[in-house]
C-alpha cells in the first residue's frame, strides 16, 4: 500500500480510543437494559431493496450516498447507511405483526458516501434503539426519556432536544398543499437544491440551511393547522408525558428529518458543544411497509452518532471513569528464569492479573523501561538465584513500599491482594 491512511471519511480505533468506545457502548447497553431493551445484531449489509423501500427512493439517503454493490450472484446488496430499517427486516421473522412489542438496541457501523467534514463521516457508528410493534405517545415520551438518561450517564449535559409531529400519512396531502402553493411564488429566491426538492421533496425545503431558503420558510404558513384533530392530540400526549418527566423540549416546525418513514413525534438532539447544525441524535415514530407486507408496521426509535457523542464529550472535558489497568511486569534474568515465566504469566492471569512479559534476552535495566513504558504497578524479577530458592522479587514501580521475596506458591494470592489495593487507592 502506498500510503498508509484508511480511506477518506474512515479512521482507524487505537486501543486508548476504543477504551472509551467500551465505556459507551456498555453504558448504553446497561442504561437499555434498564428500559428491558435487548440487543439485536443484524448484518452490515442488506437487499437494497430494503433501504429504498424502508427509507424512501426520494430520500437523500437513498439518492445520493448508499454504498451499493453487486454480488457475484448478481444480487444488489447495500452497506447499511442507517439501523433501523435492517431491525425491521429482522423482526418480520418475530410476533410483531401481532401487536407484540419488541424492545431492541444496536450499535455498529453505518456508511453514508456524504463529503467528510468534522463530525461528518463515511463510515461511521451509532448506537440506536427500536421499540417496535405498539402505537403509543408514552412510548414516545420513554423513548425520548431514555435517550437523556443515557446521554446524562455518559456525561453529557446541556443538550437540546427539538421536536415536531409529522402527522400521519394522510395528514401530509393538504399540509404539502398549502406548502406548496406558498413555495410556487417564492421559488426565485430559493436555492438551487430547494427547486428540485419542490418537485420531489418538498418537506425538506422546510430544513434547507441557505440563508435565503431559511427567510421564505420562515414566513411560511403553519401547515399543522391540516392535520387532523387525532393526530393534534397524539402530539400533545407527547409532549404531556415529557413534561411529566421533567424533560425540556423547543418544538420547532421546521423539523422534518430526512428519512421518509417517520409520522407523528420526530425529534432532535444538538449540542453547543457541536456546530448549530450538526445533530447528536435523532429518531421518532415511523412506519414501515415491508416487502410481502400489506399493513405497515409502527415504531419508535433513535440513533445516536457515537463520534458525535465523543466530540461533545470532548467539549465538556469529560474523562473516563476508569483508568487503563496498570500491568504486572515479569522481569527475567537469563534463560532459565525466562521459560520459568513464560509459565507464571499464564497463572497470573488466570488469577486475574494483566501481565506484560520481556520475551527476548534483553537487560535488566532495558526491562525496567519496558515495566515503566507500560505504565506497570508491579515488576516480578526472577534469575537463577530466585528459582533455585524457589520464590521471586515483587517491586512496587510508585509508592514508598520496599521491594520483597515472595516465595512463589504464595505469589498469585499476594499480587492479587497488591495489585487491588493499589488500584483502590490510586484510583
Ligand atoms: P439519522 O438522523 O440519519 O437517523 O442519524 C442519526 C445520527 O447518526 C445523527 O444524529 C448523527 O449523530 C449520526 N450520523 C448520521 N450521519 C452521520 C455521518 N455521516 N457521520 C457521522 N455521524 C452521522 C437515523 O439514522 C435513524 N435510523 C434514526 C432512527 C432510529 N429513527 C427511528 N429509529
Amino acid at each position: 500500500m502506498a500510503n498508509s491512511a484508511p480511506p477518506p471519511g474512515t479512521a482507524d480505533i487505537f486501543p486508548e480510543e476504543a477504551r472509551r468506545w467500551q465505556w459507551i457502548e456498555q453504558t448504553a447497553a446497561s442504561v437499555f437494559g434498564r428500559y428491558h431493551y435487548g440487543e439485536l445484531r443484524t448484518p452490515i449489509f442488506e437487499y437494497t431493496e430494503v433501504f429504498q423501500r424502508g427509507l424512501g427512493n426520494e430520500t437523500e439517503v437513498v439518492q445520493k450516498e448508499m454504498y451499493t454493490f453487486h454480488d457475484r450472484g448478481g444480487r444488489s446488496l447495500t452497506l447499511r447507511p442507517e439501523g433501523t430499517a435492517g431491525v425491521m427486516r429482522a423482526l418480520l421473522n418475530t410476533d410483531v405483526l401481532n401487536g407484540v412489542e419488541q424492545r431492541v438496541f444496536y450499535h455498529g457501523p453505518m456508511f453514508r458516501g456524504e463529503r467528510p467534514a468534522a463530525g461528518r463521516r463515511r463510515q461511521f457508528h451509532q448506537i440506536g434503539v427500536e421499540n417496535v410493534g405498539r402505537v403509543a405517545p408514552e412510548l414516545d415520551a420513554e423513548c425520548i426519556a431514555m435517550l437523556m438518561h443515557f446521554l446524562e450517564e455518559i456525561g453529557i449535559t446541556g443538550a437540546e432536544l427539538r421536536i415536531n409531529t409529522r402527522g400521519v400519512m394522510a395528514d401530509r396531502a393538504p399540509a404539502a398543499e398549502l406548502l406548496r402553493t406558498y413555495f410556487a411564488s417564492h421559488l426565485d429566491a430559493m436555492c438551487p437544491d430547494c427547486r428540485v426538492r419542490y418537485e420531489r421533496n418538498l418537506w425538506r425545503i422546510l430544513d434547507c440551511k441557505q440563508e435565503t431558503c431559511r427567510q421564505v420558510v420562515a414566513q411560511a404558513p403553519d401547515y399543522l393547522a391540516c392535520f387532523s384533530a387525532d393526530s393534534r392530540a397524539y402530539f400533545d400526549r407527547v409532549l404531556e408525558a415529557l413534561e411529566a418527566l421533567g424533560i425540556a423540549y423547543r418544538i420547532d416546525r421546521e423539523l422534518v428529518r430526512g428519512l421518509d418513514y417517520y409520522v407523528h413525534t420526530v425529534f432532535e438532539i444538538t449540542h453547543p458543544g457541536l456546530g448549530a447544525q450538526n445533530a447528536v441524535a435523532g429518531g421518532g415514530r415511523y412506519e414501515l411497509f415491508l416487502p410481502d407486507q400489506t399493513k405497515p408496521v409502527q415504531g419508535v426509535g433513535f440513533a445516536a452518532g457515537v463520534e458525535r457523542l465523543m466530540m461533545v464529550q470532548d467539549a465538556l472535558g469529560v474523562k473516563l471513569p476508569i483508568a487503563p489497568l496498570a500491568p504486572i511486569c515479569l522481569i527475567s534474568l537469563g534463560e532459565r528464569a525466562r521459560l520459568a515465566n513464560l509459565k507464571l504469566a499464564g497463572q497470573l492471569r488466570r488469577a486475574g492479573l494483566p501481565v506484560v512479559l520481556e520475551v527476548e534476552n534483553k537487560s535488566l535495566k532495558s526491562q525496567m523501561r519496558t515495566a515503566n513504558r507500560v505504565g506497570a504497578a508491579f515488576a516480578v524479577i526472577r534469575g537463577d538465584e530466585e528459582l533455585a530458592r524457589n520464590a521471586a522479587v515483587v517491586k512496587p514501580m510508585t509508592g514508598e513500599q520496599e521491594q520483597q521475596e515472595c516465595p512463589i506458591n504464595e505469589l498469585p494470592g499476594r499480587l492479587a491482594a497488591l495489585w487491588n489495593a493499589r488500584n483502590k487507592t490510586e484510583f
